[in-house]
Parts: C-alpha cells; structure tokens; sequence
C-alpha cells in the first residue's frame, strides 16, 4: 500500500488549486509537474500555459475558472501514480467539486477523463462526447501536454471548448 508518507507526503501537498471560487468552469488534470510544484500552483509549465491560452481563446481568463488535479502531489521520480494513490487523493477532488460546484467540468486527458468515469475506454473514445457528472456536464478532451507534441489535435479540443461555451451560455 502506498500511503501520504515521506518521500510522497514532503511534496507539495497544499498546492492542489487556483482559481474562482464561484466558477462554473472547471478543469481537472493529472498532476502537478515539476513546474507546478516549484510555483504551488497547478498548470504553469508549458502545459499551463497552453491551457492558459486555451481559456483566452474562450474569452475567459485563469481568474475566472478553477483549476484542479486528480493527485494533490508530485510523485516521486515523476512516475505514474499507482491506484491506491489515485483513490486517496479523489475525496479532496470530490470535495473540490461538490464546493465549487460548476456548471461543466473539463476532463483534461486521459487519466483525469478515466479517473473521473471510472472507466477504461480511450481518450480518443471518450472525448468528443458529454457525460452526466452529479450536477455537473463532464467533456472529457486531450490533455494540452498531448497537444504540445501533437498540435493537430487542437483542432478537436476547440471544438469541444466551443461545446463548453456554449452550455456555459445556457444553449
Ligand atoms: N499537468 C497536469 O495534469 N497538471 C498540472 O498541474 C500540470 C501539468
């Protein structure tokens, strides 16, 4: 069993949020990396800043969103989160998500869109598509680390934040 202990628990266990209290958008990725962990914020690499700019485009800015991650702390060596780390960082996530309670939430990638549906099926499956989330409209989309090495795929991911806008519009 992994468990909150050292090395794991002297990352950056606080840093696991930024944003607007009241938004109604939010976005849920993996991790913090080792950018955000330096920063304490989540989303500030160069994976950060394209999701940054990804919100511009949508007319909003970072203040106006909350952003969040499935696992509060950088694992070490940066490797893979195993299971049993997922599962004790989800009740914070869940928590986010009951308190800031937003209209659509944004899957960013794969392991936040598998984390969040509990499922096993493909990004390439899952987005594209909106799924029931307790109150919330759930868009899972690729992760902008993804579309850093595959800038194609931006394609697909303003199409599914045009969706976003949209419901954020009431359409
Ligand atoms: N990638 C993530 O999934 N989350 C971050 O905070 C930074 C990079």
């Amino acid at each position: 069993m992994h468990t909150l202990q050292a090395p794991y628990a002297r990352t950056t266990a606080s840093r696991v949020r930024s944003g607007e209290p009241n938004a109604e958008l939010m976005f849920v990725g993996e991790g913090p990396g080792a950018d955000e962990d330096i920063q304490g914020e989540p989303f500030v690499g160069r994976a950060g800043q394209l999701l940054t700019k990804i919100i511009e485009a949508m007319g909003m800015t970072r203040a106006d969103v909350y952003i969040a991650n499935v696992i509060k702390c950088r694992p070490p060596q940066n490797r893979n989160p195993e299971p049993d780390e997922v599962e004790q960082c989800e009740p914070f996530l869940f928590r986010q998500i009951a308190t800031i309670k937003p209209k659509v939430i944004v899957a960013l990638g794969k392991f936040a869109a598998q984390s969040l549906l509990k499922t096993t099926e493909p990004i390439t499956r899952l987005r594209g598509r909106e799924y029931k989330y307790r109150d919330a409209i759930l868009m899972p989309t690729y992760h902008p680390a993804f579309l850093l090495r595959n800038p194609s795929s931006k394609r697909e991911v303003w199409e599914d934040m045009k969706r976003v806008r949209a419901i954020l519009a009431g359409e």
